[in-house]
């Protein structure tokens, strides 16, 4: 995800916007940008690719004395990797660094048609959208307020203006922004790395604040009523400050997802249905069925899709491991819709899948969470997650992600071929809206998997089983624990059990049971009661009490499917993550693994 600095003072702006970036350099980014204001002078440099070359762009120019400036590093969801679309965005007098997604941005790029517009981003519009309001209202305060009131969706936003060039306007929803001081020195950044060494004291705003600073005064707001900025010492070092104060990166990601989850859907979902940018009728036009090809955790999110295309859209799906699909000879036919799932973008077995898939004709679709990387550069269409950089190498958001944008295609699909009736279009879309507090951390429940990850540390072995789309989470539950604890642990239909597997049981073979009450609770009670029987240790995870578990973890009762499948994955992935803690080992960077593997 994209990263905010922002800079008032008398020391070397360029060294402090520069160094910021590269602070946050860990979060992720395609390309990256200041702007700096001394007097009536700008200075504007934008790079794609790393901050070096972004440094080499700067270097013949060295600021003297006092200056405001804003900085960013652009992870690309609206338009390209390029230097156009690299931030800051400029009006004709103005400057806007921004993070999150503007969701209404079309229809004010509509309104604004006669301004000159040179990106293809969203954030464009913040800038021209103020430079119109102060045409109108002559007040900068006053257009910026206006401005933000305009705006849906989520940003953190930083904006500089010849129109008061001493000043930083700044606004906050949904995106994170920290405001930070030194004497008259200000800083802004969208996490604490930065600040750290600079900043003595911050204040992290809340959804709603505002402002405007200049050397040594911070105004802040909420709607029109000026409020006293919460100040507070900030004391953590760097490492915990870009883990965000986790132990590990997979566990800020974990925590991330309520929020990534949102970014996902801004701007393809509203009350009544899905819209897709990437998307037409045409594009989909003689579609008869798709096959979904993929690897490891992104396999298994393909494979719960598949099950939701198919209930959802009635369209039949055909689940494909890339490494088996390469050299299965498959019979591929046109009207297959052919779509490659992919965290990273790089994955050879997919990549080279998603070649086969485009030589034969077919049309090709990526759910990527990396734009312009090579899967999203060969496939006719591509639907970009947005999890921001995911770092630890066990897929936790990107996996919940590519899993929405699946859910959100299957109710895009229905709605083109008219297999659901508005009225349950409308209970998918209420369902996806839950969502962010499904995958909310329970303070309680993470201190509940925590102690009771101790009583599994051993064992012959582990069997997560789920029905229908809870077996697919079954398979990704047991991976996560394999990826990072080094335990066995397979994943099973829970009605397959009796077929084999149920001979393993014993005390020592221990059973994660998926319990969804809205997904065949009865057949998959039963068929935990026959483990239970024969003295397996049952963990079950369920909305519904259950006698015979030996642990019971208790989710929320939702009344969607979904809802239970996305908070039964962040159990999964805290048991995972902390059975593998208790084990000693390192959560990040599991032995034998690698994030992205481009080799076959
Ligand atoms: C590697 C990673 C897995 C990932 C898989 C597919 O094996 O360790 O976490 O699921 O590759 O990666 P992709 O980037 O294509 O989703």
């Amino acid at each position: 995800m994209c990263g905010i600095v922002g800079y008032i003072g008398s020391k070397n702006i360029k060294t402090i916007l520069l160094e910021g970036l590269k602070e946050l350099e860990y979060r992720g980014y395609d390309s990256a940008g200041i702007a700096i204001m001394q007097d009536d002078d700008l200075h504007i440099f934008k790079a794609v690719g790393k901050l070096d070359n972004l440094q080499e762009k700067t270097k013949e120019y060295e600021p003297q004395g006092f200056g405001v400036g804003i900085g960013h590093t652009r992870w690309a969801t609206h338009g390209k990797p390029t230097e156009l679309n690299a931030h800051p965005h400029m009006g004709e007098y103005s400057y806007v660094v921004h993070n999150g997604i503007i969701e209404n941005f079309k229809e004010i790029k509509e309104e604004l048609k006669e301004r000159d517009f040179v990106s293809q981003t969203d954030t464009e519009t913040i800038v021209h959208l103020f430079e119109e309001y102060l045409k109108k209202y002559e007040n900068p305060q006053e257009a910026f307020h206006k401005t933000i009131e305009r705006l849906e969706g989520a940003y953190a936003i930083l904006l500089i203006t010849k129109a008061e060039p001493y000043k930083i306007f700044f606004a906050k929803k949904g995106s994170p922004l920290i405001v930070g001081r030194d004497g008259s020195e200000i800083y802004f950044a969208s996490s604490d790395a930065p600040l750290i060494g600079h900043a003595k004291e911050v204040h992290y705003l809340e959804d709603g604040e505002w402002g405007v600073a200049k050397a040594g005064n911070i105004e802040l707001f909420k709607g029109n009523t000026p409020i006293p900025p919460k100040f507070q010492k900030l004391s953590i070092n760097k490492e915990l400050a870009q883990k965000g104060g986790f132990r590990f990166f997979m566990e800020k990601e974990i925590y991330e997802q309520s929020d990534v989850i949102t970014e996902t859907m801004m701007g393809r979902i509203c009350d009544d249905g899905i819209d897709f940018d990437e998307l037409d009728h045409e594009f989909l036009h003689n579609i008869s069925n798709i096959t979904i090809c993929a690897c490891g955790t992104s396999f298994h999110a393909g494979l719960s899709g598949s099950y939701l295309i198919e209930q959802l859209a009635k369209i039949p799906v055909r689940t494909e491991i890339a490494s088996e699909f390469r050299y299965k000879k498959p019979v591929l036919q046109k009207e297959t819709l052919f779509v490659v799932i992919s965290q990273s973008g790089e994955t050879a077995d997919t990549l080279e899948a998603l070649k086969m898939a485009k030589d034969a004709g077919l049309k090709t679709l990526a759910i990527c969470n990396v734009d312009n990387s090579s899967i999203v550069r060969l496939a006719d269409r591509s639907i970009l997650t947005r999890a921001g950089i995911e770092k630890g190498v066990a897929s936790t958001k990107a996996f919940t992600t590519q899993l929405m944008v699946l859910w959100m295609l299957s109710v895009y699909l229905a709605q083109q071929n008219s297999s659901l009736a508005p009225k349950e279009i409308e209970e998918e879309i209420h369902a996806m809206s839950t969502t962010p507090k499904a995958l909310k951390v329970r303070q309680e429940m993470h201190e509940r998997i925590k102690r009771l990850s101790k009583r599994y540390l051993h064992g012959h072995g582990f069997f997560y089983i789920g029905r229908d789309i809870f077996y697919p989470l079954a398979l990704e539950g047991a991976l996560k624990l394999k990826e990072i604890s080094y335990l066995h642990a397979e994943g099973y239909p829970a009605g397959e059990m009796k077929h084999g597997p149920i001979a393993l049981a014993d005390p020592e073979l221990f059973t994660i049971a998926l319990m969804s009450k809205n997904k065949l609770y009865e057949k998959t009670k039963n068929n935990v009661e026959e483990l239970s029987a024969r003295d397996a240790t049952i963990c079950a995870i369920s909305s519904q009490e259950f006698d015979l578990a030996d642990d019971f973890i208790k989710i929320n009762d939702w009344n969607h499917f979904m809802l239970e499948y996305y908070e039964m994955a962040v159990v999964l992935q805290l048991l995972a993550m902390e059975i593998a803690i208790r084990l000693g080992n390192d959560v990040d960077m599991p032995r034998n693994l690698a994030k992205s593997v481009t080799v076959e």
